[in-house]
């Protein structure tokens, strides 16, 4: 099984078009130790023909163009390698890039829970807009599911969801009162070599659920959004804490790195990094902690091959 990193920023992406914060002045500046970063997505495939698209952020033109032939198989005029698009959930750094892929020549094969699609066809109705455009073909995600779906169009990928308890974007009116179904981690699992990918880009605590799921992977790509709960407000970014906003921060008690060092196995990486965290920076002391801890950090473009 192949994983092409597209993506591996948070909202806004890094450097984020209006921000002078410390990390974001010294990417644009070309600072040794910082990569610029696109916002979260990733594309997996068994065969390196076909590929199922987890999120479609807003920057999926320029993360196909980097991929060149790799996601171009050109075996018709208008054709793509992306067969089939998994949502996790229905924020716009995980959602408007869909628009990008209108001119699709056959309606887009999007599975998402019944909660997403709710917020794609009222708040935000990307769907609504694509039916006058190349249509959407909904396939519903059950986070109650035990075994894995098989994806018609990708082959030999299957699929087990799992309700994770995070937040509903901020246009939602179930901002602050969430529901089962509004965000999904996911285990992607090769049917032939049955090698597992445990994939959950917002993350806000590894519920006792998770814990089998992701100790059975083989590579956990997880929320790796920020370092501290503050860290938005010590920057003088915003007023929200990490944890409001349904991240669980890298360090300190009950974070993510404590939590991870109770899972021994799989290969740790996380993806996901807002443009405030200072792991950006590859030279800093919290990107050698988490390196002292067995834990590596993806970048746009990244392949693993499983
Ligand atoms: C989040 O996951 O909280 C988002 O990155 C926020 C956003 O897209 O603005
Ligand atoms: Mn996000
Ligand atoms: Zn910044």
């Amino acid at each position: 099984m192949f994983v092409r990193v597209l993506g591996s920023a948070a909202g806004g992406g890094f450097p984020q078009w209006n921000c002078n914060c410390k990390n974001c002045s010294s990417v644009r500046a070309g600072a040794d130790g910082y990569k610029a970063r696109t916002q979260s997505s990733i594309a997996v495939s068994s065969n390196e023909e076909d590929w199922l698209l987890f999120n479609a952020s807003p920057d999926i033109l320029t993360q196909l163009k980097s991929a060149g032939l790799r996601l171009q198989p050109a075996n018709n005029v208008r054709d793509s390698g992306i067969k089939s698009i998994v949502l996790m959930d229905a924020q716009i750094d995980h959602t408007t890039g869909l628009f990008m892929l209108r001119e699709s020549s056959s309606p887009l094969v999007i599975y998402s829970t019944k909660e997403v699609k709710q917020e794609l066809t009222s708040g935000n109705p990307i769907f609504d807009v694509l039916d006058f455009y190349c249509k959407v073909d909904w396939v519903e995600i059950n986070v109650e599911a035990e075994d894995f779906v098989n994806i018609p169009k990708v082959q030999d990928i299957e699929l087990k969801f799992m309700p994770l308890k995070s937040e509903a974007p901020p246009f939602s009116p179930f901002r602050g009162k969430p529901r089962r179904g509004d965000n999904v981690g996911v285990q992607i699992m090769d049917a032939i070599t049955k090698k597992k990918i445990f994939y959950a880009p917002g993350l806000a605590s590894i519920e006792e659920h998770l814990l089998q799921p992701m100790k059975e992977s083989d590579l956990l790509l997880v929320d790796g959004t920020f370092w501290t709960d503050t860290e938005m407000i010590d920057n003088g970014l915003s007023k929200k804490l990490a944890r409001e906003m349904g991240h669980n921060p890298q360090s300190g008690p009950g974070g993510m790195i404590e939590d991870l060092n109770k899972i021994n196995g799989p290969k740790k990486i996380l993806i996901h990094i807002n443009n405030s965290n200072p792991i950006l920076n590859e030279k800093s002391i919290e990107r050698q902690f988490l390196r002292d801890n067995n834990i590596d950090v993806s970048f746009d473009g990244m392949e693993i091959s499983l």
